[in-house]
């Protein structure tokens, strides 16, 4: 039996979040340059992609890129932000051909007026896409994200269209750049690091984690049927003991 057979295809969460990790370490082990890694990178959001649409995973959402990076030496966010563009021209063909459309979470106004460009024409282009749902977050912070909500939330309160009573977690939710996609049930983050680097700090409150030593340009569909069966032997309790979650 290969690992897809393996996995059941009645429990696969709908929403899968990946912090794509290793591509620098990958890299150096090679005795590359770190945007070598990068460029391996792309290759593993690919097979990722296919994976999770031929599992029938309904919104994946990659960390590409965080508002931390910002603090990675020039020539890195400068060689990210190229690879972002030339992954898109390539990548939109294969988008469209496999029903994907295409989201952004994160503050994409800062990002350079090209990549936004190319962004926003990748966006439009398979918006009428019914597939699977493909959020990449750019230049994204889960502290920035709720910060903005909480924004939001107080100058409607100041503008008296709402009470401080009306605050409750659907609120939130509803405020935030994640509203419109349902919480991700399973994380995966690659290269052994076991954090969340303010990652869908929200979202993630009850997902399940998953964590692989696999360095990102490793990253295969293998490695993603792996995860899976690994979320299929999880028992989510949501608070309430085994044997109530046995009964229903
Ligand atoms: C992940 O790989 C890609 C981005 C954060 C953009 P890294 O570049 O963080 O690789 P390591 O963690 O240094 O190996
Ligand atoms: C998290 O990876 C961000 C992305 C994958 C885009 P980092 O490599 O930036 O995280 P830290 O700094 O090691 O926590
Ligand atoms: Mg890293």
């Amino acid at each position: 039996m290969t690992l897809l057979e393996e996995i059941d295809k009645n429990n696969i969460p709908r929403h899968v979040a990946i912090i794509m990790d290793g591509n620098g370490r990958w890299a150096k082990k090679k005795g590359n340059s770190r945007l070598f890694g990068h460029k391996n990178g792309v290759k593993a959001v690919r097979e990722a992609t296919e994976a999770a649409a031929q599992m029938g995973v309904q919104y994946l959402t990659l960390y590409a890129f965080s508002t931390e990076n910002w603090n990675r030496p020039k020539l890195e966010v400068d060689g990210l932000m190229t690879l972002l563009v030339s992954a898109i021209e390539n990548e939109t063909k294969k988008l469209n051909e496999n029903n994907i459309r295409l989201h952004t979470i994160g503050d994409i106004t800062r990002l350079p007026k090209n990549v936004r460009a190319k962004l926003n024409g990748a966006i439009d282009n398979t918006a009428s896409n019914t597939g699977m749902n493909l959020v990449l977050a750019l230049n994204y912070s889960g502290k920035w994200d709720i910060t903005n909500a909480v924004k939001r939330i107080s100058q409607d309160i100041k503008d008296n269209k709402i009470n401080v009573e009306d605050i409750n977690d659907t609120l939130i939710t509803n405020n935030l750049t994640t509203a419109q996609f349902p919480d991700p049930e399973f994380l995966i983050r690659t290269s052994g690091e076991c954090r969340l680097s303010n990652f869908l700090l929200w979202e993630l409150a009850y997902a399940e984690f998953y964590f692989t030593e696999t360095l990102w340009p490793d990253f295969s569909k293998d490695t993603f049927y792996e995860a899976i069966k690994s979320y299929q032997n999880r028992e989510r309790r949501f608070g309430k003991i085994s044997e109530q979650i046995k009964e229903s």
